[in-house]
């Protein structure tokens, strides 16, 4: 039996890059699929419903099963009309990859409030939207004593959590990705949702010029790696793996350890006094981890 026999998949951003990567790997494991994208430009602008048209034409082309949807995922009626789509249409739902998003990096200084919006609201609201409606979904099947094994995973990224320079919108947007997934996991686990998150790095028109590559880096950078590991979380092997976070490419995957609670001192209803401790809890504090941490990682 294949790893994703009788399952069904949301994938939003499916028409392209990763989630494109994401949609064939599902479906080439079994999975019915809902391939969402809105079709616009890298940067958020206009709509097109060819790249999500021909992502199902693929699918349907190895023998698989799957359906156009061009939301925008940041619309709350709209993603509830998803989940709907993907039950009305395959009788049910399972697995909601959420990787849709856009980029308008710019220093904060000079940042816009559409330029903020715009990034905060695709990729925040377009993950809490189908989250919220696809656990609402679940919690009414284990309500109605149908057994839910169902998948969640988001999509953040290394350079947001990292506190790349240049990425205020995205960071934010990243970041409050990466914690909702943790909480998401805390509040669902008990109607049998996991929830984890990838931070992938690969080339897709995203990153593309970002920096020349060698022919072995361009390789590793094949959304496929990816979705390998997608697909693994997506699958009922998965059961145990929750609240977690996934840096992912061809070099190697790694789990990214959350916050944790750090060194102490007494609090004090004077300021003066507390100089010399707080110097001593930060002394003793390890680092914000860098972008480029895991060397092994970054050959
Ligand atoms: N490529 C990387 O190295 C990298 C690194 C870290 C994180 N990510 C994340 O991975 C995800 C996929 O990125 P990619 O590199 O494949 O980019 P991409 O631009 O190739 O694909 C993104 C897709 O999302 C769609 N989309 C954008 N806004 C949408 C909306 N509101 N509703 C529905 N669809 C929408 C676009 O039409 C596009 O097809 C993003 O969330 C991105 O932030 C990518």
């Amino acid at each position: 039996m294949s790893l994703l026999e009788g399952r069904v998949a949301i994938v939003t951003g499916a028409g392209r890059g990763l989630g494109r990567a994401h949609a064939l790997k599902l479906a080439e494991h079994g999975a019915k699929v809902v391939v969402n994208d809105l079709g616009s430009s890298a940067t958020g602008e206009g709509a097109d419903q060819t790249p999500a048209q021909e992502v199902v034409a693929a699918i349907e082309a190895m023998g698989g099963e799957a359906v156009v949807n061009t939301s925008d995922v940041s619309d709350w009626a709209a993603a509830q009309a998803m989940v709907q789509q993907a039950v009305e249409r395959f009788g049910r739902l399972d697995i909601l990859v959420n990787n849709a998003g856009i980029l308008r990096d710019r220093m904060l200084v000079n940042m816009s409030e559409d330029e903020w919006d715009s990034v905060v609201k695709v990729h925040l609201k377009g993950t809490f939207a189908p989250v919220h409606h696809a656990a609402n979904h679940w919690r009414l099947e284990s309500k109605a004593g149908r057994p839910v094994d169902a998948r969640i995973i988001n999509t953040t990224s290394h350079s947001a959590l990292f506190a790349n320079i240049g990425q205020a919108n995205y960071a934010a947007a990243k970041g409050g990705i990466a914690t909702l997934t943790q909480l998401a996991a805390r509040e669902l686990g008990r109607i049998g949702v996991t929830v984890n998150a990838i931070a992938p790095r690969a080339q897709t028109r995203m990153t593309e010029g970002l920096r020349e590559l060698t022919p072995e880096q361009e390789e590793r950078r094949d959304p496929e790696w990816i979705a390998a590991l997608v697909a693994w979380l997506a699958s009922p092997e998965s059961r145990h793996v929750s609240g977690r976070i996934f840096e992912a490419w061809g070099f190697g995957y790694s789990v990214i350890e959350s916050w944790q609670h750090g060194p102490q001192m007494e609090a004090s209803r004077d300021p003066t006094a507390i100089g010399e401790s707080v110097g001593r809890i930060v002394g003793f504090a390890r680092a914000n981890a860098g972008i480029d941490r895991n060397t092994w990682l970054n050959p």
